[in-house]
């Protein structure tokens, strides 16, 4: 098992498959976003050969990240490796959910049990606007076939933006009166390439819960007041499904992390909001061995940041959130 020096098991891994993205949502990425050439991306081999590596140090829990995942070549049969590891208890991918019509059921079968799906607003205009292109009906049909292909319990998570979508969290939360899905609202995080925006026009998951209060009625505290990994869950009375508050910046959950996150180019980031990182690929590609590989990550575990330092200003600004993995 791996631990880092505040006695925190970091056993959660995050693999950004790829930095690409089929959307371009206005808090993630510039319009005229540039990706990395497929070369310098993990290759499916690497891939498998780190999520080995990480399982055998108690690594069990991978949820797979972009960009977009699923716009990946041969996402099918590289989440089919990545299942069958040796002491992977869970698979999940968070997506745009853009390609799930075609892609839930073979995903599903190759292993993968859960997907976190992101739709902001239910609106289709406003939902072009967010993502500078996409078609919300697309998504949509993603959800649902998701849910027939069984990755289940679905959750759908709403990046909340000032002037875009702020009005459309009720909307949002209603959908949980009717479907057992969970319904989470994020705080925008501040990164590299959409700094402005996302430092100008962020909305607290209080004025998020406020506004849907306001609308429908008072929530009730579900999970018995527990966080659900990042997310606060409440309840719409009589509601087959939960709301979740991930309040990322206004109250962190730094001291419960247990996460580390693999960049689709193969580097190691123990923070998403640190800039600090460490290269395995490329020792990896130098002919490093396993006992040389094990040793860096152990070392970047145990020197993982305490947690981010936004209420100090500062900002991550290395890389932007699709090349980290969300
Ligand atoms: N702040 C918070 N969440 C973000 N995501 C992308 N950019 C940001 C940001 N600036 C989320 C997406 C998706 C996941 C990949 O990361 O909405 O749910
Ligand atoms: Fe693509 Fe997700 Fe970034 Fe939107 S938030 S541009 S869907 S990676």
């Amino acid at each position: 098992m791996a631990f880092d020096r505040f006695g925190r098991n970091i056993h959660y891994l995050r693999i950004s498959l790829t930095d690409h993205c089929n959307l371009r949502c206005v808090y993630c990425m510039p319009e005229e976003m540039t990706f990395r050439p497929n070369a310098e991306l993990m290759q499916d081999d690497e891939i498998v050969t780190l999520t080995r590596l990480f399982a055998s140090l108690g690594f069990d829990k991978i949820r797979l990240t972009g960009g977009e995942p699923t716009v990946r070549a041969n996402v099918v049969d590289l989440v089919r490796r990545i299942a069958r590891t040796p002491g992977v208890r869970s698979v999940s991918m968070t997506t745009n959910g853009i390609l799930l019509s075609r892609l839930a059921e073979p995903l599903a079968r190759a292993g993968l049990q859960r997907v976190n799906i992101s739709i902001d607003t239910l609106d289709p205009k406003k939902f072009h606007r967010l993502t500078r292109w996409g078609n919300v009906d697309d998504v949509w049909e993603g959800i649902h076939a998701a849910e027939e292909a069984g990755l289940t319990p679905i959750k759908l998570n709403a990046v909340v933006v000032r002037g875009y979508n702020e009005e459309d969290v009720v909307a949002l939360a209603r959908l949980t009166q009717d479907h057992p899905w969970q319904v989470r609202f994020i705080e925008m995080m501040p990164f590299a390439g959409a700094t402005d925006i996302q430092v100008s026009q962020m909305v607290t998951a209080e004025e998020i819960k406020q506004r849907i209060e306001a609308a429908l009625g008072p929530l009730e505290i579900a999970n018995g007041g527990r966080l659900d990994g990042e997310a606060r869950l409440f309840r719409l009375p009589g509601a087959k499904g939960d709301l979740g508050f991930i309040a990322s910046v206004t109250h962190p959950f730094c001291a419960s992390c247990t996460r580390a996150r693999l960049t689709a180019d193969g580097v190691l980031r123990m923070c998403l909001l640190r800039e600090k990182e460490v290269d395995l690929l490329t020792p990896l590609r130098a002919g490093a061995t396993l006992e040389d590989l094990r040793r860096l990550i152990l070392d970047a575990v145990w020197n993982k940041p305490w947690g981010h330092g936004l209420e100090e200003g500062v900002i991550p600004l290395n890389r932007t959130m699709s090349e980290i993995g969300g």
